[in-house]
């Protein structure tokens, strides 16, 4: 078994309806672990689970909102006991609502605090009790935090939104010293994905045109693609390779860490 293979192991990937979290789940389940999907988004979340089911890998869906505590612990055991235990979490489930610092607007920015800040650290909070050992999985594992780009640049329009990606970052760090101090054997490391064209990023593109910051979606794109050494926008699989290579035996030393996947944009 090489050291990318993921046979036998078992993955939680959030807000995997669609977007980069489907990507990951596919492909976390092409190296050969068995997925469940979690989201608020049923509908959609069971047909990608089905679509990766169809390939003849293991996969389901729960339905999770990643700001409920309770619910954590009722997906997370109802994950543990279909996939016969839990080596891998993915907290990818992200809300972007973008906007001027002068207009801020405490709904929005509680929202995007509340599904990015706190989402993710509730999902460290509930993968730590399951992977650390005497847990209902108990073997240690891999937790992969999504941040963003957005927290190592400064983007106009995003403010708030870079502010609880920067959260991510920090929440990542701490966690994997706990993990490691108090013998979890659970590896915390984050992306920072660079732009990339699902519903959110051209929502952002749209966005920042609308806020009166660029002229057009097509100039808004080009200072992204200018800014970025790699001369293009990401793509959904090299996010989805990235989260592999962290929850794979290759980054089997990799703690505590931000890998940019942003063509160089975040340098
Ligand atoms: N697309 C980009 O350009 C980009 C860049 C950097 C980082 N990111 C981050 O990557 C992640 C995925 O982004 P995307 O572009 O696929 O977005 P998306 O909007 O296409 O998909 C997000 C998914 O998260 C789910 N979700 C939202 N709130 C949830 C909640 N409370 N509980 C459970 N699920 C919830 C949605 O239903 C959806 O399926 C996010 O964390 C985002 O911040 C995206």
């Amino acid at each position: 078994m090489g050291v990318y293979d993921l046979a036998g192991r078992k993955a939680l990937v959030t807000g995997g309806a669609r977007g980069l979290g489907a990507g990951m789940a596919e492909a976390l389940a092409r190296a050969g672990a068995s997925v469940v999907i979690a989201d608020i988004q049923e509908e959609l979340g069971r047909a990608t689970a089905d679509a990766i089911k169809q390939t003849g890998a293991t996969a389901g869906f729960v339905r999770l909102d990643v700001t409920d505590d309770a619910a954590w612990e009722a997906a997370v055991a109802e994950t543990v006991a279909e996939l016969d235990g839990l080596d891998i979490l993915v907290n990818n489930a992200g809300v972007e609502i973008s906007g001027l610092a002068v207009d801020f607007d405490p709904a929005q920015l509680r929202t995007m605090l509340d599904v990015n800040v706190l989402g993710t650290a509730l999902g460290i909070k509930h993968a730590f009790r399951a992977m650390r050992p005497g847990g209902a999985a108990g073997v240690g594992g891999a937790v992969v935090n999504i941040a963003s780009v957005a927290a190592t640049i400064a983007f106009p329009g995003i403010a708030g939104y870079s502010a609880t990606k920067s959260a991510v970052d920090r929440l990542t760090r701490v966690a994997a010293m706990e993990s490691g101090k108090l013998g979890y054997g659970v590896r915390v490391n984050c992306v920072y994905p660079g732009l990339v064209p699902t519903v959110m990023g051209n929502q952002l593109a749209q966005d920042v045109v609308d806020l009166g910051l660029f002229p057009s979606v097509e100039e808004a794109v080009g200072t992204v693609i200018a800014l970025t050494p790699g001369g293009r926008l990401g793509e959904v699989s090299d996010m989805a390779d990235a989260v592999v290579f962290l929850a794979s035996d290759a980054a089997r030393f990799i703690t505590g860490a931000g890998l940019p996947v942003d063509g160089g944009m975040g340098m």
